[in-house]
């Protein structure tokens, strides 16, 4: 496995397997690995074949962190990560500082932004304004250095797998999105990076927004709910668990992203909630 830290040296490596005739399958991350993460490689590589390439992009993205973020604590462990990505058989790393990144920022030097500017307004846009604008910028500029066929994403960040997937049509990226299943726990918490965070009493209860999903997914099973409703009741059934804090709780058009007004079968629901400091999101289609 071949660790890349410069963008230059990137592009170069992806235009040579390019010019062979080389599939490259992307998956974009944080780092802090788990088996999430892990389960969108397997994906790519599934994707690209044994004689493709997969590459996987560890960055800690500072411009989709708000200023009281956590991106200072954001979890790393590039050791462990490494080692979780060679048995995945991963080819190559590319894992740059932010001054490859966004050379010059904040003063001078960076400031071209990729905005997409109607599925990011609702939800996790509407709570963490300029959280998309990062992730739209820094996705874009990682599918100009890796140059992959395919790009794998995890449908746990169900918004932006649907962002990122307007920001391709909309720019004729050519690369294909796949959008791969959410990896829970044995409760039904989803993984991610940030249950870290939490603690013994939380952990416990923060199986509430799968919980939640299911929850609604009986409400609507037999006829579809007013949303005003299903929400009041929703609100109730989170805060059973007395450290849940609801930030949002949507109903939508799963290709729209457009709020409904009833709930029926296949519309699809998205939470955000607080344990303390740490909020975490999860979705499903009811
Ligand atoms: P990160 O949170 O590290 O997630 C990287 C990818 O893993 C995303 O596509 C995410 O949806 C997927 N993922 C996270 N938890 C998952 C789970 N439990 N099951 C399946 N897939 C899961 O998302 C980001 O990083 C960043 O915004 C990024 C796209 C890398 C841009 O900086």
């Amino acid at each position: 496995m071949r660790i890349v830290n410069s963008a230059a040296a990137m592009q170069r490596l992806a235009k040579q397997w390019q010019r062979h005739g080389v599939r490259i399958g992307f998956v974009p991350t944080m780092g802090y690995l788990h088996e999430g993460h892990l389960s969108l490689m397997r994906r790519a590589r599934k994707a690209v074949g044994a004689r493709g390439v997969v590459v996987v992009s560890i960055y800690v993205n500072p411009t989709q962190f708000g200023p009281t973020e956590d991106l200072a604590r954001y979890p790393r462990n590039l050791k462990r990560d490494l080692k979780l990505c060679r048995a995945e058989g991963v080819d190559v790393i590319f894992a740059p500082t932010d001054a490859e990144m966004y050379p010059g920022k904040p003063k001078e030097g960076y400031s071209t932004y990729v905005v997409e500017e109607k599925l990011s307004r609702a939800m996790e846009g509407a709570s963490r304004p300029t959280h998309f604008r990062g992730v739209t910028t820094v996705v874009a500029k990682l599918f100009n250095i890796v140059l992959p066929h395919v790009s794998v994403f995890g449908q746990k960040d169900f918004q932006q797998a649907a962002i990122i997937q307007r920001m391709v049509a909309d720019l004729n990226f050519p690369v294909k999105i796949i959008v791969a299943p959410t990896v829970r726990e044995p409760d039904g918490l989803a993984l991610s990076s940030r249950n870290k965070y939490l603690d013994t009493d939380q952990r416990k209860q923060a199986n509430i927004l799968r919980r939640a999903t299911q929850h609604a997914q009986a409400a609507v099973k037999q006829k579809p709910v007013s949303t005003v409703r299903l929400k009041a009741d929703l609100k109730r059934f989170i805060h059973t668990a007395p450290l849940a804090r609801l930030d949002y709780v949507e109903f939508f058009d799963p290709e729209t992203l457009e709020p409904v007004s009833r709930v029926k079968r296949g519309t699809h629901m998205a939470l955000a909630v607080f344990f303390g400091k740490t909020r975490l999101i999860d979705n499903g289609r009811l």
